[in-house]
């Protein structure tokens, strides 16, 4: 199963999360990742570990065009010129020459140069750096204003995005705009809800695990999850949700966890400021 972006890429249905990974013991986890079958390896600037990611590639042997690479823009590098360094400084650390996907990590309103930057990365697409280009934790107002000053919308938009915190609206809103969603701490992380009933109920029905439930979930509601684990036998089990299938009542009932706390950072959730 692949997903299509509104630029013809395809990326896989799950893909590998890397923060916070990092040094020699980051380094065995993520060439892990790659060797049982992680295909998308998400980075960012602000993980400092685009090194060991670069490193893991090269340990796994897997042929570089059957990776999808993902960074991130932070938000100090927002300025046109800055964010044209930001992502020749992650193609040097990765040891690449091009970036499968670059998304812009926050947007980080009150600096006001998101747009800027996104202009940066419609450049750099053409320039042939960046195959596709995106954007995390953008709300829809942020995604109509680099649409409208650019004419180029946004591939991806990565957000926080599990049972407790399920985005009904902003998921509509991506969609509505041809834009694939993607889930940050697709587990819940700390909170994981592996003990809620209907994520039990259906672990049960199906013989899998409380965290394979949630993947699917997130499969069955058309986002792409990005887990992650240190640990190889959690990889393989993560990335195991293709085989099994959750009913509709199973994911209306997962769905509606959500909750008005359920979100996992602090601060205001209107702010949309880096962390
Ligand atoms: N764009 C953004 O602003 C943003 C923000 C946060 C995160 N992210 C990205 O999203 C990725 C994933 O988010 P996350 O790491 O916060 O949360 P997550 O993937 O939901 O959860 C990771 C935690 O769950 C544990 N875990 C993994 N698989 C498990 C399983 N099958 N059963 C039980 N526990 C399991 C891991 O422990 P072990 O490692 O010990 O297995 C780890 O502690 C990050 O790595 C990062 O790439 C992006």
């Amino acid at each position: 199963m692949t997903h299509t972006l509104n630029d013809g890429q395809q990326l896989p249905a799950i893909g590998f999360g890397t923060y916070p990974l990092t040094g020699e013991e980051g380094i065995a986890a993520i060439t892990s990742a790659i060797e049982v079958g992680y295909r998308l390896i998400d980075t960012a600037v602000n993980y400092e570990n685009e090194r060991e990611v670069g490193e893991a590639i090269r340990r796994s042997g897997v042929p570089r065009e059957e990776l999808v690479v993902c960074s991130k823009l932070p938000g100090r590098h927002h300025g046109y010129d800055d964010a044209v360094a930001s992502v020749r400084g992650s193609l040097e650390r990765l040891g690449l020459d091009r970036l499968d996907l670059h998304l812009i990590h926050w947007p980080n309103p009150s600096q006001g140069r998101y747009a800027e930057a996104w202009r940066a990365l419609v450049d750099l697409q053409r320039e042939g750096l960046v195959t596709s280009i995106g954007v995390s934790n953008f709300t829809e107002a942020h995604l109509r204003r680099v649409i409208d000053e650019t004419g180029v919308t946004p591939a991806v938009n990565q957000i926080e995005l599990h049972p407790y915190f399920p985005q009904e609206e902003m998921r509509r809103v991506d969609a509505g705009l041809g834009i694939l969603t993607e889930s940050w701490s697709p587990l819940g992380k700390r909170q994981a809800p592996f003990t809620e009933p209907p994520v039990v109920r259906a672990a049960e029905r199906l013989g899998v695990t409380p965290g394979q439930v949630v993947l699917r979930w997130q499969v069955q509601i058309g986002a792409l999850p990005i887990p992650k684990s240190a640990t190889p036998s959690r990889q393989r089990e993560n990335l195991d949700v293709l085989g099994f299938e959750l009913t509709d009542a199973e994911v209306a009932a997962i769905t509606s966890l959500g909750r008005p706390d359920g979100r996992l950072f602090g601060g205001d959730p209107e702010s949309h400021e880096e962390m």
